[in-house]
């Protein structure tokens, strides 16, 4: 019999509510008007990113998985891992292909993964509980920027984080993350990231605003996620999507931009928002990476790069790293 998997939460519904109005009241409130990009991801906002990594022009998850499938055989046996940890984790679609080996060769004890969106987490778990009979599952919803402390420890572990998520983070943010991730970490663990790579703005872009829209209506999500959560009227479609690289940074900056002058009321914060035409909120950096700021950014946190790959075109970037000086 497949054992149910345990599932933690470290977000309730009440948690996630008064944590939407402080970052609404706070970015919404000031200048530049910002959102965080994990209020993104409800049940649709999920489902459109699915639909986003099927679009031909979102490379980033295709040369990910090209990566994993020729080298998850190596990274089992180099790690020797018999726990994987994945953040940000989503289906753990492209997981699979870690576990398998580490599941052929014996070693799999234990799948932990930790997402924002419970529901993720659920089918997740429940899925894997029943295609790794022999392994724990375990599953933890909570917010990578805030409860890093509730990975589950133990085990020789190898923690994931998949799909090119860190570049969701700015610098500062980063720096503080990969510092927690690496300061809990045993002597034995292994980190393993997927970074998407700096490259020709124009497939860049072309990557961020797909041809079927989907992009843009994920990005839009984020109003409707706030019109139902908070009582709010932003009508949608008078938000155009909008995907810039910025060079100075090297990162992608993804905005709704109003097309008109609009009013806009968020009941349940009693804030009133005037915009102008041509106003932007951001609702996502997506850093792209260079092998050398990758290395520098784990050897800050005290970690030390010890494999790096490519995919054949050299687009995006795996890399495994360990406690430095272990
Ligand atoms: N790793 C998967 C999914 C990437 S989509 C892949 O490579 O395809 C980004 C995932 O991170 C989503 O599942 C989202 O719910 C989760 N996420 C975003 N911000 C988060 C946060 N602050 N804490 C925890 N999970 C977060
Ligand atoms: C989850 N994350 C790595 C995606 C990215 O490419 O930055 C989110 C995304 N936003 C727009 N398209 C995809």
């Amino acid at each position: 019999m497949t054992p149910s998997p345990h599932v933690e939460v470290h977000l309730t519904p009440e948690d996630l509510a008064r944590a939407l109005r402080a970052d609404v009241r706070a970015g919404l409130g000031s200048r530049p008007r910002e959102l965080p990009p994990k209020w993104f991801y409800d049940e649709r906002g999920c489902a459109l990113f699915e639909e986003i990594t099927r679009q031909p022009e979102y490379y980033p998850t295709r040369r990910e998985r090209e990566i994993l499938a020729r080298e998850a055989g190596h990274i089992a046996g180099l790690t020797g891992a018999d726990t994987l940890v994945e953040l940000g984790s989503g289906t753990s679609e492209k997981t699979r292909l870690l576990l398998d080996p580490m599941a052929g060769a014996g070693q799999l004890e234990r799948i932990a993964v930790f997402d924002v969106s419970e529901p993720t987490i659920r089918v997740a778990t429940a899925a894997l509980a029943v295609e790794y009979p022999d392994a724990e599952v375990h599953g933890v919803v909570g917010d990578f920027e805030r409860h890093l402390h509730h990975l589950p420890a133990g085990g020789r572990r190898l923690l994931v984080f998949l799909g090119g998520t860190i570049g969701n983070l700015g610098p500062l943010e980063r720096k503080w993350f990969l510092g927690e991730l690496a300061s809990g970490m045993a002597p034995r663990d292994a980190l393993l990231v997927g970074t998407d790579l700096v490259k020709d703005p124009v497939r860049l872009e072309a990557a961020y605003d797909d041809a079927a829209g989907v992009t843009a209506a994920f990005n839009r999500n984020v109003l409707v996620v706030l019109n139902r959560e908070l009582d709010a009227d932003f009508d949608v479609e008078q938000f155009a999507h909008e995907a810039r690289f910025d060079r100075d940074n090297e990162w992608m900056e993804i905005r709704l931009r109003a097309v008109a002058p609009q009013v806009v009321h968020i009941a349940a914060l009693g804030m009133t928002l005037e915009l102008e035409a041509g106003e932007s909120v951001r609702t996502e950096i997506s850093a792209k990476f260079r092998r050398p700021v990758v290395e520098a950014e784990l050897a800050a946190a005290g970690l030390e790069l010890v494999r790096w790959w490519t995919d054949a075109a050299g687009d995006y970037g795996v890399s495994l790293s360990v406690p430095a000086g272990r």
